[in-house]
This record gives C-alpha cells, structure tokens and sequence, in this order.
C-alpha cells in the first residue's frame, strides 16, 4: 500500500473517520502502518511522554526532527505530519518557513501542525506558500500554558467560543488541509466539523469531529499520570506490566533466578 497523502486525508471528510496517533520511535512507527493508522503525528507531546519535560514549551526543533526522521523512515503508509515547536514559527515569516522546511526537508514529514488561529495566520499562509501543507490546531494549545496558567477545558464562554469558530473559518481560508480541535465541548466541535470542508481530527472534542487522535503513551498507560485524562482510553496499561518485569527482572538477577539453564551459551 501507498502512503496515504494530504488529498486522501482531505477527501476522508464525510466518508470515513480518520484516526490519528503521535509517534515517536521506530517500533510504535511500524506498529501503526501495520494497524492502517491514517495520520502519525510527531507531537511536540514528546517533550512530556518521551524527554520527561514539565511543558512542550522546552522541545526543540531538532528534537522533532530527529524524533520524525525514524517515524517516518519505518512507517510507509500514513500520512506524517510534525509539530512546529513553541518559538519555532511566532517571531517572523521567514523563521517559519525556515523551520517547517527543515522539518520536511530533515525530518521526511508530509506536513507540519501549528497551534493557533488568527494571531499567526501569516506565519501558516507563508508557510503554505512555500508548498508545505499545515494541520492547524485549536482549543487548548498547549505551547499557551505560560498564558493560560492551567490546561483545561477552551470554548466555554460565548467570547472564547466565538474566537474558536473565527479561528477555523481563518484557517480553512488560509488553506490549511485539516484542524485539531483540543479539548473543547463536543457541541462547538460539531458546530465547527460542520461549518468547514476540511477535516477536523478531535482530541478531548467528543464524537463528531471527522477524526480522532490521541497521544500513543496515553493509550498504552506508557506515562506516570496517577489518573489518564478523562477523554483519554487506556486500551491496555503496558506501563504497569513493564514496571512488574523490572521488578521481576531486579528480583531474579538480585536471586540468582537469572541466566536460568535455559539461556545459558555453552
Ligand atoms: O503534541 C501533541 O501530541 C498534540 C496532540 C495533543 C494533538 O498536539
């Protein structure tokens, strides 16, 4: 099978839910083309699940590129987009198509992802411009929580939810092939899945956005959160069993259980 490209995902819209998973390493990249995953995202979430950061804020360019380099060599057929970082593309036209080239060029991502509506629409429509396709992201941005002081809940109050829709007619106008909608009511996310023609791909946004996307060590209970958010699904808590085979592994060594006859080489 082809990898997947933007106008696949564009014409997904209406016809078939699109799912979406972040990604990070070589072994998740594989898993997921042989699951059909349709988008893989190089989320900047890899300063939390993988570098152990507070805050995306810290996430470097080259960590994403380097992080997209080995996603996108070993999946063959989704559709690879990577986050711009925090910094990477609010200071001038010119930084941002640097950068989002950069991570094409480097990273061997379709496309990147920028948070934010009409505050950086020039930075996106440059970006564009220079033949690189944008996801753009909406609701709780959190590259913002220096803004914001907490992640919770966007789209609540009638001006918060006002500026969101603003936001995603911008967007689509400005050309952006779909939109992430974070953590935001499930009733503004059927307004605003409704309002455009590209796809929108939920987080945290209830069940009618065209698709879905979640952070993959959430799913896999592969993070240190005593409570997984309330929209996330834990479909097996791998972290737990890694943590009994250390424990089990440490215990063994400590017991001499460990080479047993069977892994000696003789
Ligand atoms: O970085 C990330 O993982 C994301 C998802 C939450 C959509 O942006």
């Amino acid at each position: 099978m082809k990898r997947k490209t933007v106008l696949d995902i564009k014409n997904m819209k209406g016809i078939s839910p699109i799912s979406a998973l972040t990604c990070y390493s070589y072994f998740n990249a594989v898993a997921m083309d042989e699951a059909g995953i349709d988008i893989i995202l190089i989320g900047d979430s890899v300063g939390n699940v993988i570098l152990g950061y507070d805050t995306t804020i810290k996430v470097e360019v080259e960590d994403i590129i380097y992080h997209s380099k080995i996603v996108a060599s070993h999946n063959k057929t989704s559709f690879i987009v990577s986050d711009m970082p925090f910094m990477s593309y609010q200071v001038s036209k010119e930084k941002a198509i640097e950068n989002a080239g950069k991570i094409i060029k480097y990273g061997y991502s379709n496309a990147v992802k920028i948070e934010g509506g009409e505050e950086v629409l020039d930075k996106i429509t440059a970006i564009i411009s220079a033949g690189i396709p944008v996801m753009g992201h909406l609701g709780l941005m959190p590259q913002s929580i220096n803004k914001l002081g907490k992640y919770c809940i966007q789209g609540i109050t009638e001006k918060d939810k006002e500026k969101i829709i603003k936001d995603a007619l911008l967007l689509e106008k400005s050309g952006v092939f779909a939109i992430t909608l974070e953590c935001i009511p499930e009733i503004l996310a059927k307004e605003i899945t409704e309002k455009v023609k590209i796809p929108t791909i939920g987080i945290g946004a209830g069940r009618y956005t065209d698709g879905q996307i979640l952070v993959v060590n959430d799913i896999l209970g592969l993070n240190f959160d005593k409570k997984p958010k309330k929209f996330v699904k834990v479909y097996k808590n791998i972290g737990k069993e890694i943590k009994n085979v250390f424990k089990k592994y440490n215990k063994d060594v400590k017991n001499h259980l460990f080479p047993d006859i069977n892994n000696i080489i003789r």
